[in-house]
């Protein structure tokens, strides 16, 4: 993989309009502006993995982007992979989420929950000293984050019988996610997590039906996205891939055509939006012959939303080439509470900083 260089064109306050202009996801949702709050995991819960009204406020005040997707949220117990990560699989979640909701619909905003498992990406200290489950018993190379140096632990496979009930979960949780007052929910399939653990060979040795060819290991991803459609409606789910193995996975070189098949796949699907997993999209993979988001377009012609170090001003110039259709901002909405503001009226951004993380402003 190799950085491509920014060629610089200059940008006015015409072109800027492109990010302002609605963009109609479906019949069900037209989005305000095409700036999209990426998910960020805040690990503020409270200790029964309950948003608190830090979170209320803090998604509140962010209401001006068209949509803001959640940090990932675990739909049950044994999907946890970080301390303090709000939860949507218990009553008190569902209130608690609740608040937010409202708060970010009087705010004029809308709003998706991310569906998250974590899987392998796991330890006992955050599942009741249980291992963490996953496609096959393969660990992840790494220290826990947030821990005291432990190691991940050699996951426990699922049996077969283990993966309807665990498909079941997710739909589930999409359709507390709707109780609980959000416009939709984003199916998180990316970042080495659990769905993502089947889309790829370093973590799926499976030799049943969910794996050892690229049909069968998608099978797990496509039943998530088929039960939460049902659950909620095609127009209220996206979903996010990392068709690199950038993060919590090794690089395969036949992880291609597992995307190859897949994307084609929820084409047919008429998701709400497919969505970019990265970091730094200006990354070139030799194997998708481009950047992560260039090879979703070639092979996925619904709503494209790219993420990963974008500016106001590169999101600007690849809209206008059709390269995608929204953008999604992480760090720098955490730094710029009025991120939309500044952009709009082009002021300077307060850069992100790891410490801006202790607290929810
Ligand atoms: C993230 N990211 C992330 N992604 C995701 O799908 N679910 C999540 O819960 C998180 N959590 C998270 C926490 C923090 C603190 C950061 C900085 C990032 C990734 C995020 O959505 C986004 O893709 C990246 O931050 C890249 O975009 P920016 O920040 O360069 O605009």
């Amino acid at each position: 993989m190799k950085s491509t260089h920014k060629i610089n064109h200059p940008i006015n306050s015409d072109n800027l309009d492109i990010l302002f202009e609605p963009w109609t996801l479906n019949k069900t949702l037209t989005i305000k502006n095409r700036i999209i709050m990426a998910p960020m995991t805040r690990c503020l819960a409270d200790d029964y993995l309950v948003p608190t009204q830090d979170m209320v406020d803090y998604y509140a005040r962010r209401a001006d982007a068209g949509l803001i997707i959640s940090e990932a949220t675990v739909i049950r117990a044994d999907g946890q992979g970080y301390p303090n990560t709000p939860g949507i699989y218990s009553q008190a979640q569902i209130e608690g989420w609740r608040q937010v909701t409202q708060k970010v619909h009087d705010n004029g905003g809308k709003i998706f929950l991310q569906l998250f498992h974590a899987g392998r990406v796991s330890h006992p200290v955050h599942l009741k000293g249980e291992l963490p489950i996953a496609p096959s018993s393969i660990a992840l190379d790494g220290v826990v984050s947030r821990t005291d140096g432990f190691h991940y632990p050699v996951p426990r496979a699922l049996t077969i019988d283990e993966i309807p009930p665990l498909v079941e979960s997710f739909a589930i949780a999409a359709k507390n996610a709707i109780k609980a007052g959000f416009d939709g929910v984003e199916i998180h399939a990316a970042n080495g997590y659990i769905i993502d653990q089947f889309l790829h060979w370093q973590s799926n040795r499976r030799t049943d039906k969910y794996g050892s060819t690229p049909e069968n290991m998608t099978l797990f991803a496509l039943e998530v996205v088929d039960a939460v459609i049902n659950a909620v409606g095609a127009d209220r789910v996206g979903i996010r891939l990392s068709p690199a193995a950038y993060l919590h996975m090794d690089h395969h070189q036949d992880d291609v055509e597992v995307f190859r098949y897949l994307l084609p796949q929820l084409v047919k699907r008429d998701l709400a939006y497919l969505h970019t997993g990265m970091f730094d999209d200006s990354m070139h993979f030799d194997d998708l012959d481009g950047t992560v988001t260039s090879f979703l377009r070639k092979n996925y012609n619904g709503t494209l939303i790219a993420s990963g170090s974008y500016s106001s001003d590169d999101a600007v110039r690849a809209i206008s080439k059709k390269l995608f259709n929204l953008i999604a901002f992480g760090r720098s909405f955490i730094a710029n509470p009025d991120l939309i503001d500044k952009i709009k009226s082009d002021q300077k951004l307060v850069a992100y900083d790891e410490s801006m993380l202790a607290t929810l402003f």
